[in-house]
């Protein structure tokens, strides 16, 4: 595989696969609680970007239910960091944010969405990313609808798979 860019050194703990360690909980007020598993995969071609597919299942049944796709840059020289991210759902997202550490906090900068996508309409995504000491990653999210406040819609953790 490709050397490393150095430009990648901050977030290289991403890299590689994880894979959802308990099921994750997904949840928001308008609907069910539900637990799914979830696969992540971070690589790069040797730019400093970081390419990523997430794949997320219904726990019992294993039905493919969410997937996203997309980019992760660092602008060079500061911790700014941005996700360019398509959704199965039709939904487009720029989330930007900040490295602290092993944690990145993002939240939406643009939204596009297909013409047809399901409602209620997303308004604001919010997400964390967090290594660990335990050496597992978490990630929560959280959105805001055209009908409801900003609220946690997910939260997963991740372990290397065996
Ligand atoms: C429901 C957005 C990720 C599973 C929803 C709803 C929205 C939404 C807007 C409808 C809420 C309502 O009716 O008030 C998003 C966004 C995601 C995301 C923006 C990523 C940032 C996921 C993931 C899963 C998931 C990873 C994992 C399987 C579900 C389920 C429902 C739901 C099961 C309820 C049934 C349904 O409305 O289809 N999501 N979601 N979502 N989401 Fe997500």
């Amino acid at each position: 595989s490709p050397e490393l860019n150095p430009g990648l050194l901050p977030i290289d703990w991403l890299l590689g696969a994880w894979e959802s360690d308990e099921p994750g909980e997904g949840s928001f007020p308008s609907i069910e609680p539900f637990r799914y598993t979830e696969t992540l995969h971070f690589s790069h071609v040797g730019q400093p970007i970081i390419i990523f597919m997430f794949n997320a299942f219904e726990a019992e049944s294993k039905m493919p239910l969410h997937q996203e796709c997309g980019f992760i840059r660092m602008q060079p020289g500061t911790n700014r960091v941005a996700f360019i991210i398509a959704q199965n759902s039709g939904l487009m997202e720029i989330e930007e944010g900040e490295l602290t550490g092993k944690q990145l906090s993002l939240k939406t900068d643009s939204l596009a969405r297909i013409s047809f996508a399901k409602t209620p309409k997303v308004k604001q995504i919010s997400r964390e990313f967090q290594l660990r000491s335990d050496g597992r990653l978490e990630q929560t999210v959280s959105m805001e609808t055209d009908n409801q406040p900003l609220k946690q819609h997910l939260h997963v953790i991740y372990r290397r798979p065996s």
